[in-house]
Protein backbone atom coordinates (compact mmCIF):
# COMPACT_ATOMS: atom_id res chain seq x y z
CA UNK A 1 0.00 0.00 0.00
CA UNK A 2 1.53 3.56 -0.82
CA UNK A 3 0.36 5.48 1.45
CA UNK A 4 1.53 7.45 4.53
CA UNK A 5 -1.39 6.27 6.71
CA UNK A 6 0.63 3.21 8.20
CA UNK A 7 -0.15 1.15 10.72
CA UNK A 8 2.35 1.66 13.80
CA UNK A 9 3.87 -2.05 13.28
CA UNK A 10 4.40 -1.02 9.38
CA UNK A 11 7.48 1.64 10.33
CA UNK A 12 10.38 1.87 12.41
CA UNK A 13 12.86 4.49 12.82
CA UNK A 14 15.63 2.23 10.94
CA UNK A 15 13.42 2.02 8.08
CA UNK A 16 13.85 5.58 7.22
CA UNK A 17 16.31 7.39 4.94
CA UNK A 18 19.46 8.57 7.02
CA UNK A 19 19.78 11.78 6.93
CA UNK A 20 23.55 11.93 4.31
CA UNK A 21 20.91 10.43 1.84
CA UNK A 22 18.13 13.25 1.46
CA UNK A 23 18.22 15.07 -1.54
CA UNK A 24 19.40 18.47 -2.52
CA UNK A 25 15.87 20.04 -2.65
CA UNK A 26 15.55 19.81 1.30
CA UNK A 27 17.03 23.53 1.81
CA UNK A 28 13.82 25.32 -0.49
CA UNK A 29 11.13 23.48 2.01
CA UNK A 30 13.43 23.38 5.28
CA UNK A 31 11.76 21.45 8.58
CA UNK A 32 12.55 18.83 10.31
CA UNK A 33 13.80 15.91 8.18
CA UNK A 34 13.41 12.95 10.88
CA UNK A 35 10.00 14.22 11.77
CA UNK A 36 8.80 11.53 9.30
CA UNK A 37 10.07 8.71 11.20
CA UNK A 38 7.78 10.27 14.49
CA UNK A 39 4.34 10.33 11.73
CA UNK A 40 4.71 6.58 11.10
CA UNK A 41 5.95 5.55 7.80
CA UNK A 42 5.64 2.49 5.53
CA UNK A 43 9.06 1.32 4.95
CA UNK A 44 10.83 3.22 3.16
CA UNK A 45 14.23 3.54 0.47
CA UNK A 46 16.27 5.66 -1.13
CA UNK A 47 15.42 5.95 -4.85
CA UNK A 48 18.07 7.13 -7.58
CA UNK A 49 18.30 11.07 -6.72
CA UNK A 50 19.43 11.87 -9.78
CA UNK A 51 15.89 11.53 -10.93
CA UNK A 52 14.61 13.97 -8.64
CA UNK A 53 17.27 16.35 -9.25
CA UNK A 54 14.75 18.34 -11.66
CA UNK A 55 11.92 18.69 -9.39
CA UNK A 56 11.24 23.04 -9.57
CA UNK A 57 10.62 24.44 -6.64
CA UNK A 58 7.94 26.59 -8.37
CA UNK A 59 6.63 30.04 -6.44
CA UNK A 60 4.96 28.59 -3.60
CA UNK A 61 1.84 31.02 -1.93
CA UNK A 62 2.50 32.30 1.59
CA UNK A 63 -0.72 29.96 3.25
CA UNK A 64 0.89 27.18 1.08
CA UNK A 65 4.27 27.32 2.85
CA UNK A 66 2.65 27.83 6.20
CA UNK A 67 0.65 24.67 6.13
CA UNK A 68 3.57 21.95 4.79
CA UNK A 69 3.76 18.91 7.05
CA UNK A 70 6.58 19.29 9.28
CA UNK A 71 8.58 16.63 6.86
CA UNK A 72 9.22 17.25 3.48
CA UNK A 73 9.15 15.20 0.19
CA UNK A 74 12.44 12.85 -0.78
CA UNK A 75 12.88 10.67 -3.40
CA UNK A 76 11.74 7.27 -1.91
CA UNK A 77 10.37 3.74 -2.94
CA UNK A 78 7.34 2.76 -0.80
CA UNK A 79 7.14 -1.32 -1.04
CA UNK A 80 9.48 -1.33 -3.83
CA UNK A 81 7.86 1.42 -6.37
CA UNK A 82 9.81 4.58 -7.10
CA UNK A 83 8.29 7.59 -7.16
CA UNK A 84 7.53 8.32 -10.87
CA UNK A 85 10.23 11.38 -11.77
CA UNK A 86 8.80 15.10 -11.81
CA UNK A 87 9.36 15.35 -15.67
CA UNK A 88 7.18 12.57 -16.27
CA UNK A 89 3.94 13.53 -14.04
CA UNK A 90 4.11 16.68 -14.94
CA UNK A 91 4.65 16.57 -18.74
CA UNK A 92 2.19 13.50 -19.57
CA UNK A 93 -1.10 15.03 -18.69
CA UNK A 94 -4.64 14.28 -19.21
CA UNK A 95 -6.24 17.97 -18.39
CA UNK A 96 -8.49 18.28 -22.09
CA UNK A 97 -9.50 22.04 -21.05
CA UNK A 98 -5.82 22.64 -22.60
CA UNK A 99 -5.20 20.23 -25.22
CA UNK A 100 -5.82 16.56 -25.85
CA UNK A 101 -2.04 15.84 -26.41
CA UNK A 102 0.13 14.56 -23.39
CA UNK A 103 2.47 17.78 -23.76
CA UNK A 104 -0.42 20.17 -24.17
CA UNK A 105 -1.23 21.01 -20.58
CA UNK A 106 2.51 21.72 -19.53
CA UNK A 107 2.91 23.89 -22.65
CA UNK A 108 -0.43 25.69 -22.04
CA UNK A 109 -2.24 25.68 -18.63
CA UNK A 110 0.92 28.19 -17.78
CA UNK A 111 -1.91 30.82 -18.51
CA UNK A 112 -3.87 30.02 -16.04
CA UNK A 113 -4.30 32.41 -13.33
CA UNK A 114 -4.50 30.36 -9.57
CA UNK A 115 -4.50 33.42 -7.08
CA UNK A 116 -6.89 34.80 -6.17
CA UNK A 117 -9.22 31.53 -6.49
CA UNK A 118 -12.45 30.93 -4.72
CA UNK A 119 -14.33 27.56 -4.17
CA UNK A 120 -17.95 27.26 -3.82
CA UNK A 121 -19.64 24.33 -1.40
CA UNK A 122 -22.99 24.40 -1.95
CA UNK A 123 -25.85 21.79 -1.99
CA UNK A 124 -26.72 19.66 0.78
CA UNK A 125 -25.01 21.15 3.40
CA UNK A 126 -25.79 22.81 6.86
CA UNK A 127 -22.17 25.50 6.05
CA UNK A 128 -22.65 26.56 2.24
CA UNK A 129 -20.37 29.22 1.54
CA UNK A 130 -17.68 30.82 -1.27
CA UNK A 131 -14.57 30.69 0.02
CA UNK A 132 -11.10 32.60 -0.96
CA UNK A 133 -8.77 29.02 -1.18
CA UNK A 134 -6.39 30.37 1.74
CA UNK A 135 -9.81 30.64 3.80
CA UNK A 136 -11.05 27.37 2.52
CA UNK A 137 -7.62 25.99 3.47
CA UNK A 138 -6.90 27.33 6.77
CA UNK A 139 -8.24 24.32 9.02
CA UNK A 140 -6.23 22.24 7.71
CA UNK A 141 -2.54 20.61 7.94
CA UNK A 142 -1.32 19.30 5.02
CA UNK A 143 -0.26 15.57 5.09
CA UNK A 144 2.13 14.03 2.66
CA UNK A 145 0.51 11.04 0.97
CA UNK A 146 2.45 8.53 -2.02
CA UNK A 147 -0.05 7.19 -3.90
CA UNK A 148 0.12 4.77 -7.30
CA UNK A 149 -2.34 6.47 -10.05
CA UNK A 150 -3.71 3.90 -12.46
CA UNK A 151 -5.15 5.56 -15.90
CA UNK A 152 -8.07 4.06 -17.99
CA UNK A 153 -5.73 3.98 -20.87
CA UNK A 154 -3.44 1.50 -19.09
CA UNK A 155 -0.37 4.19 -17.74
CA UNK A 156 -0.02 4.29 -14.21
CA UNK A 157 2.71 6.87 -11.90
CA UNK A 158 3.38 6.88 -8.30
CA UNK A 159 3.25 10.32 -6.99
CA UNK A 160 3.79 12.06 -3.83
CA UNK A 161 0.85 14.25 -2.97
CA UNK A 162 0.48 16.99 -0.63
CA UNK A 163 -3.05 17.15 0.69
CA UNK A 164 -6.05 16.81 3.08
CA UNK A 165 -8.68 14.18 3.50
CA UNK A 166 -12.16 15.32 1.75
CA UNK A 167 -13.31 13.65 4.96
CA UNK A 168 -12.20 16.89 7.33
CA UNK A 169 -13.85 19.35 4.55
CA UNK A 170 -17.24 17.19 4.87
CA UNK A 171 -16.94 17.40 8.45
CA UNK A 172 -16.73 21.50 8.85
CA UNK A 173 -19.49 21.81 5.91
CA UNK A 174 -21.83 19.07 7.75
CA UNK A 175 -23.85 17.07 5.05
CA UNK A 176 -27.52 16.90 5.49
CA UNK A 177 -29.34 13.54 5.63
CA UNK A 178 -30.38 14.22 1.91
CA UNK A 179 -26.63 14.35 0.83
CA UNK A 180 -25.85 11.21 -0.72
CA UNK A 181 -23.58 12.08 -3.82
CA UNK A 182 -20.51 14.71 -3.69
CA UNK A 183 -20.34 16.83 -7.24
CA UNK A 184 -17.43 18.73 -8.42
CA UNK A 185 -16.45 21.22 -11.12
CA UNK A 186 -13.48 23.00 -12.69
CA UNK A 187 -13.17 26.00 -13.93
CA UNK A 188 -14.68 27.30 -16.78
CA UNK A 189 -12.94 29.63 -18.69
CA UNK A 190 -12.65 29.32 -22.66
CA UNK A 191 -10.47 32.26 -22.68
CA UNK A 192 -7.77 30.36 -20.58
CA UNK A 193 -8.49 26.76 -21.78
CA UNK A 194 -7.93 26.61 -25.21
CA UNK A 195 -9.57 23.12 -25.45
CA UNK A 196 -12.39 24.45 -24.72
CA UNK A 197 -12.62 27.14 -27.42
CA UNK A 198 -12.09 24.09 -29.54
CA UNK A 199 -15.08 23.33 -31.62
CA UNK A 200 -14.52 19.33 -32.21
CA UNK A 201 -14.39 19.21 -28.20
CA UNK A 202 -17.07 16.56 -27.05
CA UNK A 203 -16.77 17.69 -23.46
CA UNK A 204 -19.79 19.36 -22.37
CA UNK A 205 -17.96 21.58 -20.21
CA UNK A 206 -17.57 22.48 -16.99
CA UNK A 207 -15.62 18.77 -16.68
CA UNK A 208 -17.53 16.82 -13.79
CA UNK A 209 -16.50 13.72 -11.58
CA UNK A 210 -18.36 12.35 -8.78
CA UNK A 211 -18.10 10.33 -5.68
CA UNK A 212 -20.66 8.43 -3.45
CA UNK A 213 -20.75 9.82 0.23
CA UNK A 214 -18.86 7.19 1.67
CA UNK A 215 -16.05 6.52 -0.78
CA UNK A 216 -15.33 10.56 -0.10
CA UNK A 217 -15.53 9.87 3.65
CA UNK A 218 -12.77 7.18 3.04
CA UNK A 219 -9.52 8.40 4.43
CA UNK A 220 -7.76 7.40 1.73
CA UNK A 221 -9.64 10.33 -0.43
CA UNK A 222 -7.94 13.49 -0.25
CA UNK A 223 -7.95 16.79 -2.05
CA UNK A 224 -4.82 17.52 -2.63
CA UNK A 225 -3.00 21.11 -3.52
CA UNK A 226 0.89 20.31 -3.86
CA UNK A 227 3.11 17.29 -5.09
CA UNK A 228 6.71 16.64 -4.77
CA UNK A 229 6.97 18.87 -1.67
CA UNK A 230 5.47 21.78 -3.69
CA UNK A 231 2.73 23.17 -4.59
CA UNK A 232 0.55 21.79 -7.57
CA UNK A 233 1.94 22.84 -11.18
CA UNK A 234 -0.93 24.39 -13.19
CA UNK A 235 -1.02 20.92 -15.57
CA UNK A 236 -1.76 18.93 -12.29
CA UNK A 237 -4.70 21.02 -11.52
CA UNK A 238 -3.58 23.81 -9.82
CA UNK A 239 -4.80 24.89 -7.25
CA UNK A 240 -6.82 22.24 -5.70
CA UNK A 241 -7.67 18.83 -7.75
CA UNK A 242 -9.24 15.20 -6.16
CA UNK A 243 -7.07 11.88 -5.50
CA UNK A 244 -9.00 8.45 -5.16
CA UNK A 245 -6.18 6.49 -5.52
CA UNK A 246 -8.74 3.38 -5.97
CA UNK A 247 -10.11 4.91 -8.79
CA UNK A 248 -8.85 5.22 -12.75
CA UNK A 249 -7.10 8.37 -13.18
CA UNK A 250 -9.99 10.22 -14.96
CA UNK A 251 -11.60 10.55 -11.29
CA UNK A 252 -9.17 13.13 -10.13
CA UNK A 253 -10.86 16.47 -11.44
CA UNK A 254 -8.78 18.93 -11.21
CA UNK A 255 -8.61 22.77 -10.85
CA UNK A 256 -12.06 22.68 -8.67
CA UNK A 257 -14.34 25.28 -8.27
CA UNK A 258 -17.39 23.81 -6.91
CA UNK A 259 -18.01 21.35 -4.75
CA UNK A 260 -21.78 20.04 -4.27
CA UNK A 261 -23.77 17.79 -1.77
CA UNK A 262 -26.40 16.31 -3.73
CA UNK A 263 -29.27 13.82 -3.89
CA UNK A 264 -29.01 12.21 -6.86
CA UNK A 265 -25.90 10.63 -8.60
CA UNK A 266 -24.39 13.03 -10.40
CA UNK A 267 -23.66 12.65 -14.39
CA UNK A 268 -20.05 12.63 -14.57
CA UNK A 269 -17.85 14.35 -17.80
CA UNK A 270 -16.78 10.91 -19.55
CA UNK A 271 -19.85 8.89 -18.90
CA UNK A 272 -21.89 11.46 -20.55
CA UNK A 273 -19.48 10.98 -23.26
CA UNK A 274 -19.07 7.35 -23.53
CA UNK A 275 -21.15 5.42 -20.79
CA UNK A 276 -20.48 2.03 -22.27
CA UNK A 277 -16.42 2.61 -21.39
CA UNK A 278 -16.70 5.22 -18.53
CA UNK A 279 -18.52 4.66 -15.74
CA UNK A 280 -19.60 6.36 -12.65
CA UNK A 281 -17.70 4.00 -10.18
CA UNK A 282 -14.63 3.86 -12.33
CA UNK A 283 -12.95 1.14 -9.48
CA UNK A 284 -9.92 0.28 -11.01
CA UNK A 285 -10.26 -3.98 -12.18
CA UNK A 286 -8.43 -5.51 -13.87
CA UNK A 287 -10.45 -7.95 -14.65
CA UNK A 288 -13.57 -5.70 -16.54
CA UNK A 289 -11.84 -4.67 -19.61
CA UNK A 290 -12.46 -1.38 -21.39
CA UNK A 291 -14.31 -2.49 -24.41
CA UNK A 292 -11.37 -1.25 -26.39
CA UNK A 293 -8.55 -2.27 -24.87
CA UNK A 294 -7.29 -4.81 -21.39
CA UNK A 295 -6.95 -3.37 -17.99
CA UNK A 296 -4.95 -6.19 -16.89
CA UNK A 297 -1.50 -4.99 -17.48
CA UNK A 298 -0.36 -1.17 -17.39
CA UNK A 299 2.64 0.77 -18.49
CA UNK A 300 4.78 2.45 -15.59
CA UNK A 301 5.64 5.39 -16.29
CA UNK A 302 8.78 6.23 -17.54
CA UNK A 303 8.31 3.64 -20.23
CA UNK A 304 9.53 3.74 -23.93
CA UNK A 305 9.20 1.64 -26.92
CA UNK A 306 12.88 0.13 -26.10
CA UNK A 307 12.57 0.14 -22.39
CA UNK A 308 9.02 -0.85 -21.54
CA UNK A 309 8.32 -1.04 -17.96
CA UNK A 310 4.81 -3.51 -17.78
CA UNK A 311 3.39 -4.33 -14.51
CA UNK A 312 0.34 -6.24 -13.52
CA UNK A 313 -2.67 -3.83 -12.73
CA UNK A 314 -3.69 -4.78 -8.59
CA UNK A 315 -7.50 -4.67 -7.54
CA UNK A 316 -8.45 -1.48 -7.03
CA UNK A 317 -4.82 -0.02 -7.91
CA UNK A 318 -3.17 -1.79 -4.76
CA UNK A 319 -6.20 -0.75 -2.13
CA UNK A 320 -8.54 -3.84 -1.99
CA UNK A 321 -7.66 -3.99 1.79
CA UNK A 322 -8.96 -0.43 2.82
CA UNK A 323 -11.71 -0.16 0.16
CA UNK A 324 -13.22 -3.56 -0.65
CA UNK A 325 -16.05 -3.45 2.06
CA UNK A 326 -17.50 -0.27 0.11
CA UNK A 327 -18.46 -2.14 -2.30
CA UNK A 328 -19.62 -5.40 -0.38
CA UNK A 329 -22.79 -7.28 -2.73
CA UNK A 330 -22.20 -5.11 -5.84
CA UNK A 331 -21.55 -6.31 -9.20
CA UNK A 332 -18.32 -4.99 -10.13
CA UNK A 333 -18.95 -5.71 -13.59
CA UNK A 334 -21.78 -3.53 -14.05
CA UNK A 335 -20.99 -1.31 -11.67
CA UNK A 336 -17.41 0.03 -13.37
N1 LIG B 1 -9.65 17.14 -14.74
C1 LIG B 1 -10.04 18.04 -15.67
N2 LIG B 1 -10.64 19.17 -15.28
N3 LIG B 1 -9.84 17.85 -17.01
C2 LIG B 1 -9.26 16.69 -17.47
O1 LIG B 1 -9.12 16.54 -18.70
N4 LIG B 1 -8.30 14.51 -16.90
C3 LIG B 1 -8.41 13.40 -15.97
C4 LIG B 1 -8.02 13.82 -14.54
N5 LIG B 1 -8.61 15.09 -14.20
C5 LIG B 1 -8.86 15.72 -16.53
C6 LIG B 1 -9.04 15.99 -15.15
C7 LIG B 1 -7.63 12.26 -16.37
S1 LIG B 1 -8.24 11.39 -17.73
C8 LIG B 1 -6.53 11.84 -15.71
S2 LIG B 1 -5.76 10.37 -16.07
C9 LIG B 1 -5.93 12.67 -14.65
O2 LIG B 1 -6.61 13.92 -14.47
C10 LIG B 1 -4.49 12.96 -15.02
O3 LIG B 1 -3.84 13.66 -14.00
P1 LIG B 1 -2.33 14.13 -14.24
O4 LIG B 1 -2.29 14.89 -15.52
O5 LIG B 1 -1.99 14.98 -13.05
O6 LIG B 1 -1.50 12.88 -14.30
Amino acid sequence: MLIKLAKASDCKESDVTPHASYLSRRTFLGGSMLALAATGLPRLAVADPSLYADVDPGKSPKWFANKLPNTQWQAVTVKGEAITPFKDATHYNNYYEFGTDKGDPAANAGALKTEPWSVVIDGEVAKPGRYALEDFMQPYQLQERIYRMRCVEAWSMVIPWLGFPLADLLKQVQPTSKAKYIRFETLNDPQVMPGQRSDFALIQWPYVEGLRLDEAMHPLTILAVGMYGRELPNQNGAPLRLVVPWKYGFKGVKSIVRISLVSEQPTTTWQNIAPDEYGFFANVNPKVDHPRWTQARERRLPSGLFSPNVRDTQMFNGYEEEVASLYTGMDLRKNY
